[in-house]
């Protein structure tokens, strides 16, 4: 296919309109219709930027009508399920915006109906498409052996709107960029979790804006996770600043351009990495047209692998609640049963049952084993 791939966007709101710009900019990408329930919201996202193009309130149905080959859903997260569902059965490729849906289990019906339809469900997990980040991971192998990956977010924004009445903003809407960079760092699976939320008396959200978690990972690696969106000063950048302790040394992210090795007691190396071509969503995007052209997998996202994020912030938010340490193949498999207790449709169970496991099916491990010696070729999982 040497056209570009032909997008219909469903979702109007704040971030479809970075989405819109980070469609036009893309050369292997165009758009050719824009979804709403609310027409007047793609009405002047369209006519902000000087373009005419159909819309309507139904992807499915605008996407027959322009011919269109895939679909970018960036509805709010509630809806992501029945848009989904809806474009995968008609056989559409779909790019959807983080958190692929509220829960687990929701996640889980979502990767079945993928199984079925034999297409493209990936979700855009933007901060991965770092050219900074991609050079820190490439220096881990000078490390030796890892047990520590840490990270710290700091700032302190003034959103207004639902992010300040939610539960857990912090851990729901911000950790999980995260708690997914730390997987595509460690290539390696998550094991359980232990963390803690709260809400410093200064704070303007509703809910707890600051949390501290430590995850295990496989092979005995713990990534420690420390967080606040009522910072006062000193902010971190938006991806967090970033630390990796190994036998053999260890190396810094500022989670700008400043990737810093020491390896003993040498003198460290500073290393100022300028930006790739396709940085944050318009990475996302270029990996997902290049999937769908070649049939094959995107470099991150598919939805089997993306679960285990999502299964990182519902333990994360689990054990915050509870006190308790939560195990992540539990959980996945819990949310699995709860799956199979809702009304799904007959195809959609039949995958999900075959599974035998969904912990299994996703490639969880119940524990940890041997220490990591950092490949990498290691394989994100
Ligand atoms: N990657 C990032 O850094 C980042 C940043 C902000 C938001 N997001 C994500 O992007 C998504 C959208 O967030 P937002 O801030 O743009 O929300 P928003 O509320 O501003 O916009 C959402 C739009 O979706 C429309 N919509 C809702 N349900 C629909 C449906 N069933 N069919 C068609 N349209 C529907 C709404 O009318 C609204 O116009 C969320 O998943 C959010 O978490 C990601």
């Amino acid at each position: 296919m040497s056209r570009p791939l032909r997008l219909v966007q469903v979702g109007a709101g704040a971030m479809g309109r970075a989405w819109l710009d980070a469609i036009a900019r893309s050369p292997d990408a165009e758009l050719v219709g824009l979804v709403d329930l609310d027409a007047s919201a793609a009405e002047s996202a369209l006519a902000e930027r000087g373009i005419e193009l159909p819309i309507g309130d139904d992807a499915v149905e605008v996407a027959r009508r322009t011919g269109a080959d895939a679909v970018v859903d960036v509805t709010v997260p509630s809806a992501h399920l029945p848009v989904n569902l809806a474009a995968l059965r008609a056989g559409l490729p779909v790019l959807c915006e983080k958190p692929v849906t509220p829960t687990v289990r929701d996640a889980l019906i979502l990767a079945a109906a993928a199984e079925v339809s034999g297409k493209l469900l990936m979700v855009s997990q933007s901060r991965r498409y770092y050219a900074a980040l991609a050079a820190f991971r490439s220096r881990l192998v000078d490390l030796g052996s890892i047990d520590l990956l840490r990270t710290e977010f700091m700032k302190g924004p003034h959103f207004g709107g639902f992010r300040e009445e939610m539960d857990s903003p912090l851990l729901v809407d911000m950790a999980i960029h995260g708690f997914d960079v730390a997987r595509y760092l460690l290539g390696a699976a998550p094991v359980s979790v232990s963390c803690q939320s709260f809400n410093p008396s200064w704070s303007w959200f509703r809910g707890d804006a600051s949390a501290s978690a430590i995850f295990e990972f496989e092979h005995e690696v713990r990534f420690q996770y420390i967080g606040s969106w009522v910072a006062s000063g000193l902010e971190t950048s938006w991806n967090g600043s970033w630390r990796v302790g190994g036998e053999a040394g260890t190396a810094t992210w500022d989670g700008e351009a400043e990737v810093v090795v020491q390896r003993g007691t040498d003198e460290p190396e500073r290393i100022v990495v300028p930006p790739g071509p396709a940085e944050s969503i318009d990475g996302s995007l270029a990996d997902f047209v290049a999937a769908v052209r070649s049939g094959g997998s995107p470099s991150s996202g598919d939805i089997h692998e993306n679960v285990l994020t999502l299964a990182m912030v519902e333990a994360a938010v689990r054990s915050a609640g509870s006190g308790e340490r939560v195990e992540i193949a539990r959980l996945v498999d819990e949310a699995w049963r709860e799956a199979l207790a809702t009304e799904l449709a007959d195809d959609h169970r039949a995958a999900m049952e075959g599974w035998g496991s969904a912990a299994e099916h996703l490639g969880l491990p119940r524990a940890t084993q041997g220490p990591i010696r950092y490949s990498t070729d290691a394989a994100a999982v």
